[in-house]
């Protein structure tokens, strides 16, 4: 989401690959039926995730949340919902604050992935990873107490939109909070009522290795591709490759019914 231009992951695909989409997919991120990941970089996010996941998951490995992004999060929870759940950047971290989290994906490559990681990870079984879309999901009315989703909402129809806000509003039960972290669309937030938190310092991707981050920079950062093979780094910083670190959230505490303040909305809501 927030690799804007994305020549490079263009040029990977072709109209060819989108056979690789569920119809269910398709319906959402190909709504007219004539896409194009060559002039269409969300849609080649979409192919990434399903023809090269483990490609996908060594670039979410190393961009790391901000530290503050995850502890600014409620914790001794009972239940979480997280959508677009990926490859786990986010749910691994919230095994630890909660009973029960369900994380809902729709990609499978990728469902794959996160079901590996949490098989070898403490507590992993507190997570069950379920197929399913912003706008449809499959839970319960008010059946979580943190509904949240990382780098994956936007207001686009396919990947989130309206409908989706509505749903993670749905399934979070009053009282609970629905938080976007890395948000895109700010102004699009606020005038839903979200308010909006960001965590200041410096911030770095953290590739395995300075191959590893010559490598994806040619893919994911190709302006930015000569300035890391110079640096000769495994770590990088955002601005060297021009993007915005994930170090904020926008979020918002549901009313309880009569429209009481929540006792425990988090404290440093900015
Ligand atoms: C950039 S990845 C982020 C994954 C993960 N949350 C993370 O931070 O590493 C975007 C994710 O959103 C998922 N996604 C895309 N469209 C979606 C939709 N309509 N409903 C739910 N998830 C969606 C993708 O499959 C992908 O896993």
């Amino acid at each position: 989401m927030a690799h804007a231009a994305g020549q490079e992951l263009r040029k990977r695909y072709t109209a060819a690959d989108l056979g690789v989409l569920t119809r269910d997919e398709a319906r959402r991120f190909v709504p007219r039926g004539d896409g194009d990941p060559q002039n269409n970089v969300v849609l080649a996010w979409e192919l990434l995730y399903r023809l090269e996941p483990e490609l996908y998951d060594r670039l979410a490995s190393a961009e790391r949340l901000h530290p503050e992004v995850v502890r600014w999060l409620p914790c001794d929870l009972d239940r979480i919902a997280e959508v677009g759940a990926g490859t786990g950047r986010l749910t691994m971290e919230l095994v630890a604050r909660a009973q029960h989290v369900v994380a809902v994906e729709p990609a499978l490559p990728l469902r794959r992935i996160l079901r590996r990681k949490l098989a070898a990870a403490e507590h992993g079984d507190r997570v069950q990873v379920v197929r399913g879309f912003f706008d449809q999901l499959p839970l319960p009315d008010d059946s979580a107490d943190l509904v949240v989703a990382c780098s994956a909402f936007t207001p686009a129809p396919g990947h989130g939109g309206d409908a989706g806000l509505a749903e993670m509003e749905r399934v979070c039960r009053p009282g609970g909070c629905v938080a976007i972290i890395w948000p895109n669309h700010l102004d699009w937030l606020a005038a839903r009522g979200y308010r909006y938190v960001s965590f200041p310092g410096p911030m770095s991707v953290e590739f395995a290795s300075r191959r590893e981050a010559a490598e994806l920079a040619e893919i994911f950062y190709p302006k930015a591709a000569d300035a890391v093979r110079r640096r000769g780094e495994r770590s990088v910083p955002f601005e060297v490759l021009g993007l915005n670190p994930p170090r904020d959230l926008a979020f918002k505490v549901l009313c309880r019914p009569g429209g009481a303040t929540p006792p425990n909305a988090p404290a440093r809501a900015g």
